[in-house]
């Protein structure tokens, strides 16, 4: 898979759902003041649509609103899920794997003393480190690693990772644009630098029909605004059963401590529920060393 010269589009996508939602859904459980500041003017538009829950008449505007107020829908559980299992083991590194625009390593008071790590395709992360320069706090360490591509224990190695200190690794919206050897070889080489006592935090999709339904769906609204679909350039790659991903996991030594559907996140936080299939098809799975 060729590396892409253009910065994700998807991960502007998830930063807007989590600006839309900052304050708003969850409140007290989800926060995230450093995604309003990561977006660019224009990508701010739509999220202040939503925010103020004021619907569009225009055709490409409501396509817009739409599409960020679904995202907020699914960006808080998921980050709910994840904060949680981050705080409840903490490690003295965190790696977020595919970082894209996540404020994470600046939002998080828990993350203060740890040495956190953002892996991501350097286009990608050219483009986070310009928009992330009036973020208050610490950076994290940016390491440019394309999972089909490169070498993932080498370039956190030369970047001060140390492989025999717990690691916590964040692996969030990344699993479906990677082709099922893609994902399996970033487990290998990340079990390869997981001393005992890291742990695993990994977002996948798991396949169903409705999620092919849904992404012809997406690309038709896009188009019918005259636009390409973000995921046109960034399709869907794999989809994992629970089962599968477990069994990936286990085989490279990690132990399961817990696998949540979104959908059941989303109800046990009262968050609001307008995509059920979405948020189903949407798991976070949580894996140890011992
Ligand atoms: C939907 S975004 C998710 C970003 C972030 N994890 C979040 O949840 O906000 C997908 C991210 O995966 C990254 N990504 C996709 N394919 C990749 C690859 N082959 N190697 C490294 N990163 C990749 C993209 O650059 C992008 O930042």
């Amino acid at each position: 898979m060729s590396t892409p010269l253009r910065a994700s589009r998807t991960a502007v996508l998830v930063c807007q759902g989590r600006a839309a939602a900052d304050g708003l859904i969850a409140p007290g459980r989800f926060a995230d003041p450093t995604a309003m500041l990561l977006l660019a003017p224009d990508e701010r538009e739509a999220v202040q649509w939503v925010r103020d829950g004021a619907v569009p008449r225009e055709w490409r505007q409501r396509v817009d609103f739409e599409t960020v107020r679904a995202n907020a829908e699914l960006i808080v559980p998921r980050t709910v899920a994840i904060d949680d299992a981050l705080r409840a083991h903490p490690t003295p590194q965190v790696v977020i794997l595919g970082a894209g625009l996540d404020g994470r390593a600046w939002r998080m008071p828990e993350l203060a003393d740890v040495t956190v790590f953002e892996v991501d395709q350097p286009a990608s992360q050219r483009d986070k480190r310009e928009r992330a320069a009036a973020l208050p706090g610490e950076p994290p360490r940016f390491v440019p690693v394309d999972f089909g591509r490169d070498r993932l224990v080498d370039a956190l190695a030369a970047s001060g990772h140390r492989a025999d200190r717990p690691t916590t690794w964040v692996w969030e919206g990344v699993v479906p644009y990677l082709t099922r050897p893609e994902v399996a070889a970033t487990v290998t080489a990340l079990a390869d630098c997981s001393a005992s006592g890291s742990r695993l935090i990994v977002n996948f999709q798991v396949p169903g029909w409705s999620m092919k339904l849904g992404g012809l769906l997406a690309r038709l609204l896009a188009a019918s605004t005259g636009r390409s679909s973000v995921w046109a350039t960034e399709p869907w790659r794999s989809t994992w059963t629970p089962a599968a991903m477990a069994d990936l996991l286990t085989r490279h030594g990690y132990t399961i401590s817990r696998d949540e559907s979104l959908l059941d996140t989303a109800r046990a936080l009262a968050t609001p529920i307008r995509h059920p299939r979405s948020l189903g098809h949407s798991r976070v799975m949580v894996a140890d060393r011992a």
